[in-house]
C-alpha cells in the first residue's frame, strides 16, 4: 500500500489536508494521527472492517480493545448506555487531556472495538490536530498507540514510519508528542473505581474529583497473558526494545559500583550521570522530574536499539504520582526483571 505523509502545522493554513484525512477514515482507511501521549492510528469506530485492519496492521492480539477519541462530549452518547456522574465530574475535570475512562457500551459500539467486553475505552484529546480530524470526519476514532504491538509507543513521525510505513493510507506528521506515554485509563465499571494503567493524570489528582481510587494489581504485577483481567492491555509485553532491559534500584552510588566491571553492558540513566559511568550511557530525563522522563522514554528504548544495545542496566523512578506512569512502562520494557542493590 502506498502511505501518504501529511504535514500539518497549522489548522488554519492546512484544511486542505485536515479534509483529505477526513476523508480517508470516512471511506474506511486507516490513518496515522499525533495526539498529546502518542500518536495513534485510527479509524471510524463504528466501521468494523476498518477497525479489524488496526488489529492486522498492529499484530495486535485481539482480545485487547482499543480506545475510542471523541473531540466533543454531545458524541458521547452514542457510545455509551450511561454516562454516571463521577464520569461527568472526570471529564469535566481533564478533558480534553490524557484520561481515558472506561465505561458501560451502547450497542453501537462494535465488538471488534471493545474486543467483545460490554464496556468501551473513552477519551476526548487535547492535541488540535486530531480534534480537528474527528470533527471534520464527523464519526469517533478507534485508535491504540502507532506502534507494532510489542513495540514502544509512537512518539514522533520517525517511529511511525519505521513501523507502520505501507501498511496505513496516511501518516500525519505533527510533531514531537508534547507528553510521551499513554493516558492514563480508569474503569467506573467497578467500585471503587480503578486505575487499570497509570498515566500523566495520577491517582491523587482523580481522588481529589471522585473520592476514593485504586490501582488494579497489574500495574505493578505480571498478569499471566491466560488470565482473564479487567485489563488486557496490561498482561501482554510491551514497549520493548530488543535489548534485553533490567531495573536496578538503590541510589547512584550502588549502581555505579554495579555496572562499572559490566563490559559490554549500556545503562539507561537520568540526565547527567553519564558523565559519571565509564560504560556507554543513554539518558531519559531528568531524575526526580517525571515529566522529562515520560517525555522521552520511549524515543529513548528505540535508540538503545539503533545503538545495538544488548545488555542495558536502567535507573528507576521514583514509583510515585506521574513517576509510578513512567516506572509502569520500564518495569514492561523490562518484561518485570528487577534488581534491588
Ligand atoms: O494515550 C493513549 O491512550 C493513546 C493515544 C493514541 O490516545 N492510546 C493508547 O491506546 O495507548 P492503546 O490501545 O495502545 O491502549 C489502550 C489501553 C489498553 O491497555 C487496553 O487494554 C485498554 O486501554 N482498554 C481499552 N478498552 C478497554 C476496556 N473496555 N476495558 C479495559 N481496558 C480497556
Ligand atoms: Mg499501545
Amino acid at each position: 500500500m502506498k502511505t501518504k505523509i501529511v504535514k500539518i502545522n497549522s489548522l488554519a493554513h492546512d484544511l486542505d489536508k485536515i479534509r483529505y484525512v477526513a476523508d480517508v477514515i470516512k471511506g474506511g482507511g486507516l490513518a496515522v494521527l499525533p495526539t498529546e501521549t502518542v500518536y495513534g492510528i485510527a479509524a471510524n469506530a463504528f466501521d468494523s472492517a476498518a477497525v479489524s485492519k488496526i488489529f492486522e496492521v498492529k499484530g495486535r492480539p485481539h482480545d485487547n480493545p482499543l480506545i475510542v477519541h471523541i473531540a466533543d462530549l454531545s458524541e458521547i452518547s452514542l457510545l455509551v448506555s450511561d454516562f454516571p456522574e463521577n464520569a461527568g465530574n472526570l471529564a469535566k475535570n481533564f478533558w480534553p487531556g490524557p484520561l481515558t475512562i472506561i465505561l458501560n457500551k451502547a450497542e453501537a459500539v462494535p465488538d471488534a472495538v471493545s474486543a467483545g467486553l460490554n464496556t468501551v475505552a473513552i477519551r476526548m484529546p487535547l492535541h488540535p490536530v486530531i480534534r480537528s480530524i474527528i470533527g471534520q470526519s464527523g464519526v469517533p476514532l478507534a485508535a491504540p498507540s502507532a506502534n507494532l504491538s510489542g513495540k514502544p509507543s509512537p512518539t514522533a513521525v520517525r517511529h511511525c514510519i519505521d513501523d507502520l510505513y505501507g501498511k496505513v493510507d496516511v501518516i500525519v506528521d505533527g510533531g514531537f508528542s508534547d507528553i510521551g506515554i499513554e493516558s492514563t485509563v480508569v474503569s467506573l465499571d467497578s467500585l471503587p473505581p480503578k486505575i487499570l494503567r497509570p498515566g500523566i493524570i495520577t491517582l491523587e489528582q482523580l481522588q481529589s474529583v471522585i473520592g476514593e481510587v485504586r490501582f488494579d494489581k497489574s500495574v505493578t504485577s505480571n498478569i499471566p497473558v491466560t488470565e482473564r483481567t479487567s485489563s488486557p492491555g496490561m498482561k501482554y509485553k510491551h514497549y520493548a526494545p530488543n535489548a534485553k532491559i533490567i531495573l536496578v534500584h538503590g541510589s547512584f552510588q550502588k549502581f555505579a559500583r554495579f555496572v562499572s566491571n559490566k563490559s559490554g553492558a549500556t545503562a539507561l540513566v537520568f540526565d547527567g550521570e553519564e558523565k559519571k559511568l565509564m560504560i556507554p550511557c543513554v539518558s531519559y530525563g531528568v531524575m526526580h522530574n517525571a515529566f522529562t522522563q515520560s517525555k522521552r522514554l520511549f524515543s529513548t528504548l528505540r535508540e538503545l536499539d539503533e545503538l545495538g544495545a544488548q545488555t542495558v542496566y536502567a535507573r528507576v523512578p521514583e514509583p510515585r504520582g506521574a513517576g509510578l506512569a513512567v516506572y509502569n512502562r520500564l518495569l514492561r520494557a523490562a518484561g518485570f526483571d528487577e534488581i534491588y542493590l
